[in-house]
């Protein structure tokens, strides 16, 4: 278009021209409700949400977190296989370090003296055989117990079954159960440390006025003792929606969350853990397969003679995941300014958006 220097300057008046709008005044008052009415709408929603509910105002980070446990209480379980026995701490915390996971032991399947030898397997039909050229030597199934000698032994007086080199006798793990009921007095103490980097906040959910006495008596409840770091494990449950006793027989996961969200203005000071419980494991009423928690380990002995036996556990279980998060916001000017801006931007589209619907309504002559 700008072809020569003399149109040129007729390019550049449109560059270095300046608008303005044309302020129209319009005296009426079904126009200004509808104005004042929309900006109240916009006002309220500023202050009301951006600024009470989102704190918009406000520069966040998020939790970092440690956390160790300790579990105490006592046991006692009276079985044919292994008799009287007292379970405590070392025995039924695994693994005993009181990580932000911790395992407590509810219900065992025990099979004493087990030695290295040979047996014959648990009955099921890919272990069944008539005469040993059902079973091949060296064979291991991995949902076996061993390994196959290639022999075909009596299990029982009517049920024969290819013999395997391995801990026998098997666990049958239909029966010699240990049920530790007294689990659910069990209690734990829960000792969790926060930092928000960013603003340099440090906490631990052991609060400030919590003494040294008052710790050893408490128990956490959350209308008399809401600060105590102290959890039996039945309220833990219970709190969950679950009965203790019947998650302590197959076992199970169970989330402790503590919420730190945490508003440090210094016109709000609020940053106290919240804690809650929820079951984490599946337990659907109708696709029960494979329900709970369970593992298995072993206590080796050796006999006199020198040959070497253990006893082992199927262990079932609850495990306790100790799970922190939050967000601290504190006041920060830029994020500030960016939503004032964003708000009052909303403001002067009201405006506009009302002044083209008069305009658009004029020319058509029907206002
Ligand atoms: C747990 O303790 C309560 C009393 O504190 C007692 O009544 C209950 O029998 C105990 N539970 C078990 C399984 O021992």
């Amino acid at each position: 278009m700008c072809k020569t220097a003399g149109s040129c300057q007729g390019c550049l008046h449109y560059v270095f021209d300046y608008e303005t709008p044309k302020t129209l005044v319009i005296p009426n008052i079904r126009v200004g409700c509808v104005f004042r009415f929309t900006q109240l709408l916009v006002v309220l929603y500023v202050v009301g949400y951006v600024c009470v509910v989102q704190k918009a105002y406000q520069d966040t980070d998020s939790v970092i977190s440690t956390v160790t446990t300790k579990v105490k209480g006592f046991a006692f379980t009276n079985t044919s296989d292994i008799g009287p026995h007292l379970w405590d701490v070392a025995e039924y915390v695994i693994p005993p370090q009181g990580d932000h996971s911790f395992f407590v032991l509810t219900n065992m399947v025990v099979t004493p003296e087990q030695t290295q030898s040979r047996c014959p397997e648990l009955p099921n039909p890919s272990t069944t055989c008539v005469d040993d050229c059902d079973c091949i030597e060296g064979h291991s199934d991995p949902r076996g117990n061993g390994i196959q000698t290639g022999l075909c032994e009596n299990y029982s007086t009517t049920v024969k079954t290819c013999e395997v080199l391995s801990w026998c006798p098997h666990e049958v793990d239909t029966k010699l159960r240990a049920l530790m009921s007294a689990a659910e007095n069990f209690t734990v103490l829960i000792k969790n440390s926060i930092t928000y980097p960013k603003f340099n906040v440090h906490r631990r959910n052991i609060l400030p006025h919590i003494n040294s006495s008052y710790l050893k008596m408490c128990e956490f409840n959350r209308t008399s003792d809401p600060d105590c770091p102290i959890f039996r494990l039945k309220h833990i449950v219970a709190e969950a929606g679950e009965d203790f006793q019947d998650m302590a027989v197959k076992g199970g996961i169970l989330g402790i969350l503590i919420d730190w969200s945490c508003d440090l203005d210094w016109w709000a000071k609020k940053c106290f853990p919240k804690y809650s419980f929820r079951r984490l494991d599946n337990k659907h009423p109708v696709n029960n397969v494979a329900p709970g928690y369970n593992f298995r380990f072993a206590k080796y002995y050796k006999k006199p003679d020198g040959e070497e036996t253990r006893m082992l556990i199927k262990a079932f279980g609850i495990r306790f995941n100790v799970i922190v998060f939050g967000t601290g916001g504190k006041f920060a000017i830029v994020p500030t300014i960016v939503n004032l801006g964003a708000a009052l931007s909303f403001l002067s589209l009201v405006s506009r958006n009302i002044e083209s619907c008069i305009q658009k309504r004029n020319n058509t002559g029907n206002l």
